[in-house]
């Protein structure tokens, strides 16, 4: 079983002559298949969190582990194969890239691991039947409702069959039915891949949807649920 886990990991900005203490000790084990959210107040450090345990950003101290891997002893490049190989992450804002089509756009995280295949464009083709863009793939972003566009980005962090899906606040600028749609679609995808989701967000009716729930306060991660 393959395991993400988080050890003593704390987290500082310095800011001026300030050192703003955003993570705090925080411990936490995700085995594939868990299905974790994390809420708290804008600023609680959420962000900083899911950017940590996905090899984004450092921990100031602690370790993040992938198995028997630990992120500190590797160098950069072979810490973005581990990202390449092992994690998905979906953005609030899409970030999908403006010149390329929806169906290039996902074809992308093939691209950067040299496994752009047939059997990978039919893969590629069920993921966006299975979120209702397959009709959309020809268009540039800009043409797409905010949905698609969501959709979209959800099929382009899957492509790749990670282990761990990251997902900061992925229905934070939708209206209600999208969000819903996008809810029901991240679950979904995760049952059908067979995909850990460890998702930041503050809504509390997609928050009863996971396994485990934390919240976030004065720095420190407190399950909310068991
Ligand atoms: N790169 C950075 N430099 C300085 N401060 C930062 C940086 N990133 C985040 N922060 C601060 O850390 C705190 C937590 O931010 P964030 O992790 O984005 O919280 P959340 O996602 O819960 O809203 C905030 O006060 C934010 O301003
Ligand atoms: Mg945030």
């Amino acid at each position: 079983m393959n395991k993400l886990i988080c050890n003593d990991v704390c987290k500082s900005f310095r800011i001026g002559e300030d050192n703003l203490n955003v993570l705090n000790n925080i411990n936490l084990t995700i085995e594939q298949n868990d299905t974790v959210a994390i809420t708290g107040v804008s600023g609680a450090g959420k962000s900083s969190l899911l950017q940590i345990l996905a090899g984004l950003d450092k921990p100031s101290s602690g370790n993040i582990f992938l198995n028997d891997k630990d992120f500190s002893l590797l160098s950069n490049n072979a810490l973005s194969k581990i990202r390449l190989e092992n994690f998905g992450f979906v953005y609030q804002f899409h970030h999908l890239l403006d010149d390329l089509s929806v169906e290039e756009n996902i074809f992308m995280p093939l691209m950067l691991k040299n496994t752009f295949n047939s059997s990978n464009k039919i893969i590629a083709k069920d993921l966006m039947k299975t979120l209702d863009i397959y009709k959309r793939k020809d268009h540039l972003p800009w043409k797409l409702s905010g949905g698609e566009k969501q959709r979209a980005a959800l099929a382009r962090a899957i492509i790749n069959n990670p282990m761990f899906l990251f997902l900061d606040e992925p229905t934070g600028n939708l209206d209600i039915e999208n969000s819903n749609n996008i809810q029901n679609l991240i679950f979904e995808i995760s049952k059908k891949y067979g995909v850990a989701l460890i998702t930041a967000t503050h809504d509390n009716e997609f928050i009863k949807l996971f396994d485990r729930v934390y919240r976030l306060e004065n720095s420190k991660l407190n399950i909310c649920n068991e």
